[in-house]
């Protein structure tokens, strides 16, 4: 049998970015600058470099937005033409060749329930889901190690990160077995447990490599913390019929749906970019010593 290539991406976009209001009252999360681009964008570049060029972008209210900023701007490119902005016109010409699909989720019941709706566009293949709230360091390579890993193992793989013990109820969590380095073989799977019932310290991240058989347990899933529809449960469905790996990332993560994960990630991307770094290391270096004071 052929084996399955990893060709799409699914990104839910549906939740209501609470953590962000007022900013998110009519405008998405997702479109959040960090530096110049919005953060959806550096998970569709994630993506990308690893040869994805099919997304599957699952929407909400007042998230219009997202669509327009993957779609041609043809006024906006005549007119950089015509001011002889070359390069800026390259830039937003760089992810034209990529095919993007919405579907808009009715309410917000959850990340398990964002994703089923996905079903139809996946059919039999596998896919990797990315949550574009949490930006990876564009200079690492988690998502490309993971469909590594999941080309060798041909199961499902979540990546998971070390988070200390105070943060753990904000997260899926893990327990499981080291089988390599980085590599674990998952044997229990708790959405946001209370840090003393929580299996290990080892939280779940926004990249997982999937296959279709999670929208069967998805579709006939119960509601479970906060009443919303969790990816984590019916991964533990999952886990009573076949292997699960997770994948311990090591590299830096920024949970930018959060204010302090969010401005953590744009100082760090800017200093980053060559046309802002060094005016924003001097005005870092003078906060810092006002600061002392
Ligand atoms: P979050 O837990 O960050 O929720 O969702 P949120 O609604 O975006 O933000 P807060 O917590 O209210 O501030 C994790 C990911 O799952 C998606 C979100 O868009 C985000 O990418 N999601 C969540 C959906 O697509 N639909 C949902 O119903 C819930």
């Amino acid at each position: 049998m052929k084996e399955k290539v990893v060709r799409k991406a699914i990104l839910p976009a549906g939740g209501l970015g609470t953590r962000f209001l007022p900013a998110t009252k009519a405008s998405p999360k997702e479109m959040l600058p960090i530096v110049d681009k919005p953060m959806i964008q550096y998970a569709v570049e994630e993506a990308q470099a690893c040869g994805i060029e099919e997304f599957i972008v699952i929407t909400g209210k007042h998230k219009r937005a997202i669509e327009d900023h993957f779609d041609a701007a043809f006024k906006l490119e005549e007119s950089l033409k015509k001011s002889g902005k070359k390069k800026l016109l390259e830039e937003i010409n760089r992810l034209s060749h990529l095919n993007f699909a919405y579907i808009r989720q009715r309410e917000a019941l959850g990340l398990g329930h964002a994703l089923s709706y996905a079903r139809p566009f996946i059919r039999d293949e596998p896919f990797a889901v990315l949550l574009s709230d949490d930006i990876i360091d564009p200079d690492d390579t988690l998502l490309k190690d993971m469909i590594h890993l999941y080309r060798e193992c041909k199961a499902p793989v979540l990546a998971i990160e070390k988070v200390p013990m105070s943060d753990i109820s904000r997260y899926g969590v893990i327990s499981g077995t080291r089988e390599k380095e980085n590599v674990y073989r998952i044997h229990d799977l708790v959405e946001k447990p209370p840090p003393e019932s929580a299996p290990s310290d080892m939280a779940i991240i926004g990249r997982y490599i999937l296959t279709p058989d999670i929208f069967e347990i998805l579709e006939n899933l119960a509601p479970g913390k906060g009443g919303e529809i969790q990816l984590t449960d019916a991964l533990a469905g999952l886990l009573k019929r076949r292997t699960l790996y997770g994948y311990l990332f090591t590299g830096k993560r920024y949970d930018a749906g959060d204010k302090i994960g969010y401005l953590k990630a744009t100082v760090d991307l800017a200093l980053k970019n060559s046309e802002v770094s060094s005016h924003l290391k001097e005005y870092l270096i003078a906060v810092a010593e006002r600061l002392k004071h």
